[in-house]
């Protein structure tokens, strides 16, 4: 079935079955492939794309690679055009989206003919969820996603157990305030084992405070999951992780993200232990995108003001700005670097055909940091998540979009909100680092969270 951007867009050559599309037809030149793949690619890979290794974070950050990344992207479409661009990478097809447009109709179109599986992925996750949604086959994927749902409640700002997630957030977030003292300096070491522990009472319950094992476990497999399917599965360690969750999972507390999981009714197949180790793992990002947002909120740009007034005054469990912040820093610094999806048949583009089995690569930063198109693209602008401006746009993908969207794309702004403003209220929160508070605009195309330091 042609899509609709299709049908509005006639197709500018003859091709070679009559349809007007043609089989790759465009090709990169052999300097733009090597340009993609070392500007683009390979710093993703090196930085890792399941578990953030903080060297080469500091190198790619200090390189300013994802500013050039965005621009490499930025030439080769003004020079090949809208539709994807083939490349051949490692032996495998694969396509680079270069128009937002596309990016919606890949997002849209999934699982079919567009799947969010594939070999890449199914290989890192295996390392420590083999039975994930994001991983499970057609014939699964519905049950696994609806316990996701239902669990996580995506298109609902503030979460049905909104009281009890709160009231972890607050504990955990108090927590560390008190360990810091007056000028005590928050690291990223001590943020994101509150943050952790935030996590798992979220995930589990208030008793599942003290599980470090279950987290460190998880760490030791993403590691590994760094290199997906190049090395073995260690399964001993994994066998051990999935174990402690599946234990964490029978003993889940009420108002628990975890109870509400298996009291939903999905069936054996959901395979609970490894839904919750998607969580576990995504949490990191969330830390991740929570620490940024404290670099927002110490900037010099008027949102910030705004954002920290919302935290010292406002009560109740809705901060649509500090929401739209932590919004701002996955949109401004994507957790996700790059958002991919293997097509299951031929598909037809503008002008171009694809075969089944390509891989079709996302990068989310070039479409979130456009300058051309989005007079915000480098300033803090929390308003464009409230005023309907970033939802608009095909491209901004920082939680990706479609039946295989982040499942969790509401409940993390709602927790990273109430961690922060139980953080910071009625404290002076200061950035302590050589970066020093960032600009109004002009934001950096990195931010290396490793290195942030704060007072508060
Ligand atoms: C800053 C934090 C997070 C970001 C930026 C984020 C982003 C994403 C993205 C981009 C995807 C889709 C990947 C793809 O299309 O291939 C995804 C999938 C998913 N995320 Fe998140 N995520 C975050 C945190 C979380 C958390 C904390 C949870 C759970 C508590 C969660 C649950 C899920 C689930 C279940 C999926 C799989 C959806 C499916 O395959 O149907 N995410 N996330």
């Amino acid at each position: 079935m042609p899509t609709q951007h299709q049908e509005t867009r006639p197709p500018r050559e003859a091709g070679a079955r009559g349809t007007g599309h043609r089989r790759g037809g465009r090709r990169p030149r052999a300097r733009e492939t090597a340009r993609v793949l070392t500007s683009v690619l390979l710093p993703d890979v090196a930085r890792g794309v399941i578990l953030r290794r903080p060297l080469m974070t500091g190198l790619v950050t200090a390189l300013d690679t994802d500013r050039r990344a965005v621009s490499t992207l930025r030439a080769l479409r003004e020079h090949h055009g809208d539709d994807p661009l083939p490349l051949r990478l490692a032996g495998r097809r694969a396509a680079l989206v270069l128009a937002p447009e596309d990016v919606r109709r890949l997002l849209r179109e999934t699982p079919e003919p567009f799947s969010p599986g594939g070999l890449e992925k199914t290989g890192a996750l295996s390392h420590f969820e083999p039975h994930g949604v994001l991983v499970s086959d057609h014939a699964l994927r519905p049950r696994r996603r609806a316990a996701n749902e239902t669990a996580l409640v995506p298109g609902r700002v503030v979460h049905p157990d909104g009281d009890v997630l709160a009231a972890q957030a607050d504990e955990e977030a108090l927590t560390l305030a008190l360990a810091l003292g007056g000028d005590g300096v928050l690291d990223w070491r001590r943020f994101t084992e509150s943050f952790n522990t935030m996590a798992r009472r979220v995930v589990f319950g208030a008793s599942a405070a003290r599980d470090r094992r279950t987290t460190e476990l998880l760490c030791a497999l993403r590691a590994r999951a760094n290199w997906a399917y190049t090395v073995p599965v260690h399964d001993s360690v994994r066998e051990e992780f999935l174990a402690r969750v599946r234990a964490g999972v029978e003993r889940a507390e009420p108002g628990s993200l975890a109870a509400r999981l298996v009291g939903g009714g999905h069936g054996a197949d959901v395979r609970p232990e490894d839904q919750v180790a998607h969580w576990l793992f995504a949490f990191d990002a969330a830390a991740i995108a929570a620490f940024r947002s404290l670099a927002l909120l110490t900037s010099l740009s008027p949102g910030a003001y705004a954002a920290r007034e919302e935290a010292d005054t406002r009560e109740g469990l809705d901060l649509p700005l500090l929401r739209a912040t932590v919004r701002e820093s996955v949109r401004l610094w994507p957790t996700t670097l790059l958002v991919v999806r293997e097509s299951t048949r031929e598909t037809a583009w503008r002008e171009e055909v694809f075969e089944a089995g390509t891989v079709f690569l996302v990068v989310s930063s070039y479409f979130h940091r456009d300058p051309s198109r989005l007079p915000y693209a480098d300033a803090f602008e929390p308003e464009v998540w409230l005023d309907g401006r970033a939802e608009a746009e095909p491209g901004i993908v920082p939680f990706s979009d479609g039946p295989a969207g982040c499942a969790g794309r509401d409940l993390v702004p709602l927790m990273v909100s109430l961690f922060l403003r139980a953080l910071i209220r009625g404290r002076s929160l200061t950035r302590l680092d050589a970066g020093g508070p960032l600009p109004a605009s002009g934001l950096p195309a990195s931010l290396n969270h490793f290195t942030l330091r704060f007072s508060l």
